[in-house]
């Protein structure tokens, strides 16, 4: 029951922080690509130096930091699963040998 409870957290928790990553990497690419320099370092009006109040430096960081976690817990989601991965083989060998016995 308690596994089921950590997997269940984890798996939230990786949902979220996928979400974020997705949202953060949207607005690096279309806010802040990586060529725009702007006119003369920026000083164009139209040139974009932050969204939503955060800088293009604060939005990578922001980006990396959930990235990080988001590896963080898709390794601890490999690691509780590991018995899983392991019975797969078995798993297709006993539908192959289910399938020769039908046949
Ligand atoms: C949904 C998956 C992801 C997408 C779509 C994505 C997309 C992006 C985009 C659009 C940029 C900006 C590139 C530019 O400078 O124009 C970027 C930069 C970067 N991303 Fe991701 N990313 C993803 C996941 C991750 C993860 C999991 C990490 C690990 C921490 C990561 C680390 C970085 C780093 C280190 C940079 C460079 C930042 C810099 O300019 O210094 N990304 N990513």
């Amino acid at each position: 029951m308690l596994k089921l409870k950590v997997n269940a957290i984890i798996d939230i928790l990786m949902a979220i922080f996928f979400i974020i990553v997705v949202i953060n990497s949207i607005v690096l690419f279309v806010y802040f690509p990586h060529s725009q320099g702007g006119y003369q370092g920026g000083k164009n009006s139209v040139y974009l130096t932050s969204f939503f109040g955060l800088t293009k430096i604060q939005w990578t960081d922001f980006h990396i930091n959930t990235g990080f976690a988001l590896i963080a817990l898709m390794a601890l989601h490999l690691l509780l699963h590991l018995n899983y991965y392991r019975c797969i083989p078995l798993f297709f060998k006993s539908e192959k040998n289910q399938k020769r016995n039908k046949a």
